[in-house]
C-alpha cells in the first residue's frame, strides 16, 4: 500500500465507520474514551461500555460478591468494585494476579479485589464461597462450549445468583467460518469459537441449570467494532503499521456493513435455577472442549 492509498484508506475509515455515542451508552458521557478503553490496553472492543452494561443488567448492590471471569488486565474488576462497592474475585488465565493486584492497589481497591490466575476449566480453588454474580466480558467463548463448564459455573453461584456475559459474536449462526472471515492474523480472531446470540442463549438454557432472562445482540454491537478501530487508529495516528496490522479486521467489518453475517456483540443474563435442577455440576475435564 502506498502512502497515498493509506491516507485515502484512513480517511475512508474515518468517514464511514461509526462511533458509539453517549446518548445510547451513558458511560461515554461520564468517562473519556481513554478511560473507557483503558488507554488502549483492552484486549477486545467495548471496554467499559460492555462492563457498564453488564453492571446495570445485574443491578449489583453494595456488599455483594462477584466473580469476574476472564478479566484480562482487570479493568472490569476495578470498575465494578468502585462503582457498585462489591467484592470482586478477579480470575484470568494469561494475566498474572500480581499485575491485577497492583492495579487494584493503585485504585485504592485492594480490600475489594481478590486476584487469581488460573484456568476456569480446571475449576476455582476448593472452598471458594459462592458468588452473587458471575461477570464475563469478551472471554466466555474462549472457555469453549462444554456444557459441563456451564453447569459448573452454576455451582459457583448462590441460588438465584446471576451469570452475565457480553462479547463479540456473529449476527447469524454459521456452520463454518464464512469465507470472507477466513483471512485474519490467526491469533486475534477467535471466529472458530464465535456463535450467534440465539445460539448462546440456547446453549445456556440447555444446561438446565440456568433460566435465561436476556440473550440478544447488544445495542450497537456492530458499531462497537467500528468504534474500536477508530479509537485504536486515532491512538496510532493512523500509521502504516496500524493499518497493516488491523487490515484484516477492517475488511471483515466492511464486509458486514453490506452482508451477513456481520461482526457484532451479544449480552446474556441468566439466573441460576434452584439447586437440584440439571446435573451435579462436576467438571469433566477430559470432556471440556478446547
Ligand atoms: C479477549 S481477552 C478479554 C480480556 C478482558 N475481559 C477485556 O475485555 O479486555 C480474554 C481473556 O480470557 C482469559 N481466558 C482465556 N481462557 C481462560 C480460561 N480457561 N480461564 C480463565 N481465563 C481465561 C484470557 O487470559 C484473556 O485475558
Amino acid at each position: 500500500m502506498t502512502t497515498d492509498e493509506r491516507v485515502v484508506d484512513a480517511a475512508g475509515i474515518r468517514s464511514t465507520f461509526r462511533r458509539l455515542t453517549p446518548e445510547r451508552h451513558p458511560i461515554l458521557a461520564r468517562c473519556t474514551r481513554d478511560v473507557v478503553y483503558d488507554e488502549g490496553r483492552c484486549m477486545a472492543p467495548g471496554g467499559l461500555v460492555l462492563v457498564d452494561a453488564v453492571g446495570r443488567y445485574l443491578n449489583l448492590r453494595p456488599g455483594q460478591s462477584v466473580l469476574d471471569l476472564g478479566c484480562g488486565r482487570g479493568q472490569s474488576s476495578t470498575f465494578l468494585a468502585a462503582r457498585y462497592d462489591v467484592a470482586v474475585t478477579s480470575v484470568d488465565l494469561w494475566i498474572p494476579a500480581d499485575e491485577r493486584r497492583s492495579a487494584a492497589s493503585a485504585a485504592g481497591l485492594a480490600h475489594r479485589i481478590t486476584p487469581w490466575q488460573g484456568d476456569i476449566r480446571r475449576g476455582l480453588p476448593p472452598g471458594t464461597p459462592p458468588f452473587d454474580a458471575i461477570v464475563c466480558v469478551q472471554a466466555f467463548h474462549t472457555f469453549g462450549t462444554s456444557m459441563a463448564l456451564v453447569r459448573y459455573l452454576a455451582t459457583l453461584l448462590k441460588p438465584g445468583g446471576a451469570l452475565c456475559f457480553a462479547q463479540g459474536c456473529f449476527s447469524d449462526e454459521c456452520a463454518a467460518i464464512p469465507e470472507p472471515f477466513c483471512d485474519s492474523d490467526g491469533w486475534q480472531a477467535d471466529y472458530a469459537r464465535y456463535h450467534s446470540a440465539p445460539w448462546w442463549r440456547a446453549h445456556v438454557e440447555a444446561s438446565g441449570v440456568f433460566a435465561v432472562e436476556a440473550g440478544a445482540e447488544f445495542e450497537d454491537g456492530d458499531v462497537m467494532w467500528e468504534d474500536d478501530v477508530l479509537y485504536r487508529g486515532d491512538r496510532a495516528g493512523w500509521s502504516a503499521d496500524y493499518l497493516s496490522r488491523a487490515g484484516w479486521l477492517i475488511q471483515h467489518i466492511r464486509y458486514g456493513q453490506t452482508h451477513r453475517p456481520r461482526l457484532t456483540h451479544l449480552l446474556l443474563k441468566a439466573i441460576r435455577r434452584a439447586p437440584g435442577a440439571g446435573t451435579s455440576g462436576a467438571l469433566d475435564i477430559p470432556g471440556v472442549q478446547p
